[in-house]
């Protein structure tokens, strides 16, 4: 057992600070990281099989949309991760009743009763995750008014909220920030907008999504964000009895409706979990089957994992197979084997290469033969992690141009936003703090592919968006253990 090198180490960079006290909020919610470690013996292939559920992205919106109905809403294949918690919070303290179904995964949000809670109440969640912003237009429908805590959420940027207050606003919503958070009223209801994004936001997507459905005349969206979890979502409203159609170009027209019911949903898979097993397999080595991932969701990730040198097996042809009961599919990834190629890439909106997939693939690419770039172009802040790695090994320098592909929003502004990965490197162990909850995983997969025992500080917070990933670790034949 290895000796405990001190009893706390300084709160993940994302964490943010009490106004009044300046104490970090994680504290406040009694979030330590003592016994926050996880020690990592580095340096054996990952092999094996593991299931991802539904999707962290699409869960949380889906939840929050149960509040929009007049009757029971139930989802399945919904992961314990604490974002979902902080959901289900939310929704209790406003009266939803929230229950596990009878199915493993299965819960039912029961919105007969909602009803106000109170602001500090609320602020209990402060800090905790970005989904409160997306209460706001099932607050206003069902009670006039809303209270938003500060947000939360990874430090990957400055990550305003001022397309989601513009929109809100274009509804016909009356917004007030004040210290302790946000209030929001609807003194005359809310009413269809012709609303434009300045970019396609995901999060200003679903509010306009989350507030058009209810308002009353029609909403015209143009520039949305059209990613699969949206797609998804708009599944769920269109279940409660909401009429919205996806045009060209991104543009989504919704026909606002004056009562919605209860779904009943099975949410697309994951596709950043089963991309970061995918990452982990590359970087360790090994083989991974993914049970549960789509291939539809992921074509863009497999054609870079392809073009780097990886292989995979789409393996969704056993389901339904005559005489074939109780097997799921997914999609298998290994490592063939000899040289990985390097490969210039960036991110973007969908069908773009998801800003989520980039960390575990960086380090992976720390493994190709040359030069890789990474150039991110929806995060400006979302390289910071690469640090970690350099000390561990790896090569990467980070640039304010934009390198590669086409110049982003950020070119001309003072961040470091792309990358350039020059490998193959030997990387050894390191003691590492987790920064945020992709870069947590990239952290983790570099331990787990390096060569010695490594410490990685603030694990719980990749309980954010990857479920019961210790056990899942363990049956991938990992050797790792809690710090005790
Ligand atoms: N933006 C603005 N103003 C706004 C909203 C967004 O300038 O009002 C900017 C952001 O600063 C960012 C860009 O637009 O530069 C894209 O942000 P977006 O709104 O699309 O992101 P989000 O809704 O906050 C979701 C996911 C992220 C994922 C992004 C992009 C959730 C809870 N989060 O964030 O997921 O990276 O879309 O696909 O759905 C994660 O899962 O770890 C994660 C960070």
């Amino acid at each position: 057992m290895l000796p405990r090198l001190q009893n706390r180490v300084p709160p993940p960079a994302f964490c943010p600070l009490d106004k009044h006290s300046g104490a970090p909020i994680a504290r406040r919610l009694e979030v330590t990281l003592t016994d926050d470690v996880l020690v990592v013996h580095g340096g054996t292939p990952l092999q094996g099989q593991i299931r991802v559920r539904g999707a962290k992205n699409l869960i949380s919106k889906a939840m929050v949309a149960a509040l929009l109905g007049e009757t029971p809403s139930r989802l399945f294949d919904v992961p314990r991760i604490r974002d979902v918690e902080v959901v289900r919070g939310l929704l209790e303290l406003h009266g939803v009743k929230v229950t596990d179904g009878a199915d493993d995964g299965e819960l039912v949000m029961d919105p007969t009763n909602v009803e106000s809670a109170s602001t500090d109440e609320i602020n209990v969640h402060a800090g905790s995750s970005r989904i409160p912003i997306l209460f706001c237009g099932p607050l206003l429908h069902r009670l006039g008014r809303a209270f938003i805590p500060d947000l939360g959420g990874c430090h990957i940027g400055p990550r305003p909220i001022d397309f989601h207050i513009q929109a809100l606003r274009e509804f016909g919503a009356v917004v007030d920030k004040a210290p302790e958070g946000m209030h929001l009223s609807a003194p005359n209801g809310l009413h269809g907008a012709k609303l434009e994004l300045p970019y396609p936001s995901v999060g200003a997507t679903e509010q306009v999504l989350l507030t058009a459905v209810r308002a009353e005349g029609t909403t015209e969206l143009r520039n949305a964000a059209i990613e699969p979890e949206i797609m998804d979502l708009i599944c769920v409203l269109q279940k409660m009895g909401g009429i919205i159609t996806v045009h060209t170009d991104r543009v989504i027209e919704i026909q606002g409706v004056p009562k919605l019911h209860g779904y009943a949903h099975k949410p697309i898979p994951d596709r950043i979990e089963a991309a970061s097993w995918a990452a982990a397999a590359l970087a360790t080595k090994g083989e991974i089957e993914v049970l549960g991932a789509r291939q539809a969701d992921m074509m863009t990730f497999l054609n870079v994992f392809r073009s780097i040198g990886g292989e995979f097996e789409v393996t969704d042809d056993r389901v339904g197979r005559p005489g074939v009961t109780g097997v799921e599919g997914g999609i298998k990834f290994w490592h063939p084997g000899g040289d990985l190629q390097p490969v210039a890439l960036e991110t973007d909106v969908h069908p773009g290469f998801m800003t989520d997939w980039q960390q575990p693939l960086v380090v992976a690419l720390t493994q190709a033969r040359g030069l890789s770039i990474m150039h991110e172009t929806v995060y400006e802040q979302r390289l910071g992690y690469t640090d970690a790695l350099n000390q561990m090994g790896a090569t990467i320098q980070v640039y304010r141009d934009c390198l590669g592909g086409t110049p982003c929003r950020f070119g001309r502004r003072n961040f470091k936003h792309s990358a350039v990965i020059a490998g193959p490197s030997k990387l050894h162990a390191a003691d590492l703090v987790i920064p945020d909850l992709r870069a947590g995983f990239a952290h983790l997969i570099a331990a787990l592919a390096a060569e010695g025992t490594s410490r990685v500080y603030g694990v719980d917070l990749i309980n954010r968006g990857y479920e019961d990933f210790e056990n899942k670790l363990a049956a991938l034949g990992a050797h790792v253990e809690r710090l005790s």
